[in-house]
C-alpha cells in the first residue's frame, strides 16, 4: 500500500485517507466496489439509482462486508418510497448521497440521525438550496459526468461554488465531480478549490463494478468525442426524471436511431420490450453504456485499488512540482 497521503478537510471530515469518493451509480456501484475503494483509503458509496428494489441495498450492503460505506440516492426517486430511507439509515452509512431534485425533507432527517448528507448538484441555484438545507458536503457535478446531470463544465461550476460557500458557509466542504478519471484531474480539482472529488467513470471501468463485460469493452474502445447527452434512455425505460436532466452515455446504434425522435420513441411500445431485452443481453449498440467524456482517458480494467492508489500518488507529485512539460527538461 503507497504511503502518500493527501490530507484535505474531507479527508479530516471522513476520516479517510485520501479525499477520493467513489460515485454512486444506479446499480454498478455495488457492495464489491465500494467496499475496495473504502479499503484503498477512499470512501466507497452504493449506487442505489431509483430504489426498485429493497433486496438490492440488503444484498449490497452485505456484500460490502464490514467495510465502512456511504448510500446514494436519486431524490426525486426516492421521494416515492421514502421507506427505503428510513430503512437505509439504520444501517448507520458513512455518508447519504442525495442527488436531482430538493434535498428535503431528506437531508435533514440523515442529519438528525448523525449522518454527513453530500449534495450533489449541477447550477449554483441549487448550491443555495443545498446550503439552506444545512448540507455538510456539496457536490459539484460538471456536464462532463456519465450519467444524469446538468449543462455546467466542471471548470467554472466548481471554483464559482467555491467562493459561495466561502462566503456563506465556509465549514461546508465542496467536492468536484465530472471527469475526473485520474491524478490530473484531482490535483486540477484541489487547485479548483474543492476538498475531494467524486469519481464515476473511472470506478464504472473497474474490476469490481456491476457493468456487464461487452458494455466495459465497446467503453474502452470510446473517445470522449463518443458521448452524448440524451433523454432516450430515460423515455424507453419509463424513468419519469425531471426535464432538466440529461443523461450523458456512449453514442450507439439506438441513439442514431432515435436522437430527435423522443415523442415518437414514447409512444413506441415495440421499442420498450426491444430495449429491455438488449439491455438484458448487454448489447452495446442498443444498452445504455452509461459513462462520461473521461471515458477517453480510460485504457485498461483494472482494481479500484490500483486506480485510486496512481490518481493519488501522482496527484500529490503534480501538486508537489508542477505539471511536468515535455520537452522542457529537469
Ligand atoms: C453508470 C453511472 C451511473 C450513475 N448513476 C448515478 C446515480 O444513481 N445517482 C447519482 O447520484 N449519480 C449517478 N451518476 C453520476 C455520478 O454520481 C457522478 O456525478 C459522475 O459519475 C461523475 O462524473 P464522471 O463519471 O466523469 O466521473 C452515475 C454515473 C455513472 C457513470
Amino acid at each position: 500500500m503507497a504511503q502518500v497521503a493527501i490530507s484535505t478537510r474531507l479527508t479530516e471530515r471522513l476520516q479517510i485517507r485520501h479525499p477520493v469518493i467513489c460515485a454512486p451509480m444506479d446499480n454498478i456501484a455495488g457492495g464489491k466496489l465500494a467496499a475496495a475503494v473504502s479499503s484503498a483509503g477512499g470512501l466507497g458509496v452504493l449506487g442505489g439509482g431509483y430504489g426498485d428494489e429493497e433486496a438490492w441495498f440488503e444484498r449490497e450492503f452485505g456484500a460490502a462486508g464490514n467495510q465502512r460505506i456511504g448510500c446514494g440516492f436519486i431524490t426525486w426517486a426516492l421521494r416515492r418510497k421514502p421507506e427505503l430511507f428510513e430503512a437505509v439509515l439504520v444501517r448507520k452509512p458513512a455518508a447519504i448521497f442525495l442527488s436531482f431534485d430538493d434535498p428535503e425533507p431528506f437531508a435533514s432527517r440523515a442529519r438528525a440521525a448523525g449522518i454527513d448528507v453530500f449534495c450533489q448538484l449541477q447550477t449554483r441555484a441549487d448550491a443555495e438550496r443545498a446550503l439552506d438545507c444545512g448540507a455538510d458536503v456539496i457536490v459539484a457535478q460538471g456536464t462532463e459526468a456519465g450519467g444524469h446531470g446538468g449543462s455546467r463544465a466542471t471548470f467554472t461550476l466548481v471554483p464559482e461554488i467555491a467562493d459561495l460557500i466561502a462566503q456563506r458557509a465556509p465549514r461546508t466542504l465542496l467536492c468536484a465531480a465530472g471527469g475526473i478519471a485520474d491524478a490530473r484531474g484531482l490535483a486540477a480539482a484541489l487547485m479548483l478549490g474543492a476538498d475531494g472529488v467524486v469519481v464515476g467513470t473511472r470506478f464504472w471501468a473497474c474490476e469490481e463494478s456491476l457493468v456487464p463485460a461487452p458494455l466495459k469493452l465497446a467503453a474502452l474502445a470510446a473517445a470522449g468525442d463518443d458521448t452524448v447527452r440524451q433523454r432516450l434512455f430515460d423515455i424507453v425505460r419509463q424513468r419519469a426524471w425531471p426535464s432538466r436532466y440529461t443523461g450523458r452515455v456512449l453514442h450507439n446504434d439506438f441513439v442514431r436511431e432515435w436522437l430527435g425522435r423522443e415523442e415518437e420513441l414514447a409512444a413506441d411500445t415495440f421499442q420498450r420490450e426491444r430495449y429491455r431485452a438488449a439491455a438484458k443481453a448487454a448489447d452495446p449498440q442498443i444498452a445504455a453504456t452509461i459513462v462520461g467524456e473521461a471515458i477517453g482517458l480510460i485504457k485498461s480494467i483494472e482494481p479500484a485499488g490500483v486506480i485510486l492508489e496512481r490518481m493519488v500518488a501522482e496527484a500529490e507529485r503534480l501538486l508537489a512540482r508542477g505539471p511536468v512539460i515535455a520537452g522542457a527538461g529537469p
